[in-house]
This record gives C-alpha cells, sequence and structure tokens, in this order.
C-alpha cells in the first residue's frame, strides 16, 4: 500500500455492498469507491484487463511520435498506464480526465510508481464540458455509461470533432440487449461471473440498485448510430464478453 496526502492507493477487497443497508445511497465515485475501486473493477467487468491491455495495442498501432491521447473517466489510471507502457518507444502525451476528486488525487501517485506512467498527465474536468487538444486517440473504459443519455450525443460530437483524421475513439460500455430474453441471459451470466469472483447475491443486488439511477445503458446499435451520427465513417465493436462490448471507431 502506497500513501500520499493519506490518499491510499490499495488492494483492499470491495466489501461495500456486503453487510445488509438499511439505506441503499446512489452510487458515486468517492473515496469508499476509490478505496476499493481495482478490486471492484476487476471482479465485477468482465475481460476488463483483456480490453485494457487490448486498447494499449491498439494505440500503439494508431499512433505515432508527437501523438495526443486521451482517457477521459481515467479512474486511477490503469488504462493510461497500459496506453504508455504499450507506448514506451514513442513520444506521446497521454492525458488522462476524471470528475471525481477521490479518483483523481489517487490516480496522481498511483501513475507516479510507473516509470512509463512519466507520459501521464491526470486533469480534473467533466465529460460534459470538455475542452479537448486535436489528438490522435481518445477513450472512454466504461465511462460514457454514467454520463446523462441526454449529454451522450454532445460529448461524442466534441470528441470527434477534436479527433485529428484518420485519429480513433475507442468506447468501452456495459450494453443491453435489445431482445428481452436474450438480455436477461447476459445478466445473469455476469452475475455468475460476479459470483465466481466471490460477491453474494445480497451484495449483487445492493450494487444493482445503487446503480439504478446512475448507470444507463443503451444498446450496441445505439451506440453505433450516435457515432455515425457524429461524422465516424467506421465503427465496429472489436471486444465483447457477455454484455461488456470495447467499440473501435475511425474518424
Ligand atoms: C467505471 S469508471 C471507468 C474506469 C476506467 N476508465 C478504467 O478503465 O479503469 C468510470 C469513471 O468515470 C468517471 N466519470 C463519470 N462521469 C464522469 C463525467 N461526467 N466526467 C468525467 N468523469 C466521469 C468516474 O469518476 C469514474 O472514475
Amino acid at each position: 500500500m502506497s500513501k500520499k496526502n493519506n490518499k491510499t492507493i490499495s488492494n483492499a477487497n470491495d466489501l461495500l455492498y456486503a453487510q445488509k443497508l438499511a439505506k441503499i445511497d446512489t452510487f458515486t465515485f468517492n473515496d469508499q469507491v476509490a478505496d476499493v475501486f481495482p478490486d471492484m473493477i476487476n471482479r465485477s467487468v468482465p475481460s476488463y484487463q483483456s480490453i485494457s491491455e487490448g486498447i494499449g495495442k491498439i494505440a500503439n498501432m494508431v499512433c505515432e511520435d508527437g501523438s495526443i491521447i486521451y482517457d477521459l473517466g481515467c479512474s486511477l489510471g490503469n488504462v493510461s498506464l497500459a496506453i504508455s507502457k504499450s507506448l514506451q518507444n514513442k513520444n506521446v502525451d497521454i492525458i488522462g480526465v476524471d470528475n471525481s476528486r477521490a479518483m483523481i488525487e489517487r490516480c496522481r501517485h498511483y501513475i507516479s510508481n510507473f516509470s512509463y506512467g512519466q507520459k501521464i498527465k491526470i486533469v480534473e474536468g467533466d465529460l460534459t464540458c470538455l475542452d479537448l487538444l486535436p489528438n490522435n486517440l481518445t477513450v472512454t473504459n466504461f465511462t460514457l455509461q454514467f454520463v446523462n443519455p441526454d449529454a451522450r450525443q454532445n460529448v461524442i460530437n466534441t470528441i470527434f470533432k477534436n479527433l485529428k483524421p484518420n485519429g480513433a475513439f475507442i468506447m468501452s460500455e456495459k450494453v443491453v440487449f435489445e431482445d428481452n430474453n436474450l438480455n436477461e441471459l447476459m445478466i445473469e451470466l455476469h452475475h455468475d461471473f460476479k459470483r465466481e469472483n466471490g460477491y453474494s447475491d445480497l451484495e449483487i443486488s445492493q450494487k444493482r440498485t445503487a446503480l439504478e439511477s446512475v448507470m444507463i445503458l443503451d444498446s450496441v446499435d445505439t451506440h453505433l448510430s450516435r457515432l455515425r451520427a457524429a461524422g465516424f465513417k467506421q465503427s465496429q465493436v472489436w471486444y465483447q464478453h457477455y454484455n461488456f462490448v470495447s467499440i473501435l471507431a475511425i474518424k
């Protein structure tokens, strides 16, 4: 465990929903969540590490010396680090943005533990009012799902506008399947994944309630339509594990 300004990066287990709660508060990316976030995301998002590493590999293919890369909703910087590790031999700038002070404080300290973390700058900011530099790659890894659906097209439009020609956008999201039966099947598969990772039915159910009003999911078709509407000429799912997908779009 490492420490700075009393903000710790820990390997603590996520026990936030382990006990029966009298009242389930709406989920936020606060200190309690940030403290257990690595454990939480690895045990909750199928193939999280494979997707992060894949983003690093794609970044290496689409970025050259001088490239600027954004990791929007960077949390503790896992994707920024995967990209900087993959691009160790290239001179690039990686900018991680998040609107959670709890995440930002821990992220700045966490990335300083890695030699290749020097390429990364962490900025506190909100996706819905972004002021981006012209860039070669923008990533939102499981972030847009926390933005109000009404604001999502504008966020994508801003990302598109600030990408250089042939620039890439990678967006990972938990999605809904349009067919109800298939959707329920995917939800059950995901819950099984969480049970296999040690979460109880109580934890799964309480977390689901906490997320209900803040994590609004779209279908893959809705995401692809938004990308087309923004102007992306190509977009395709490059990774899928149950109802978790990652989409690559090219300007
Ligand atoms: C599920 S986490 C993303 C995980 C991270 N990208 C990774 O790969 O480890 C969602 C993150 O998005 C951030 N976030 C949510 N809404 C945001 C917004 N409107 N602007 C900026 N960050 C936001 C949260 O604070 C949180 O850190």
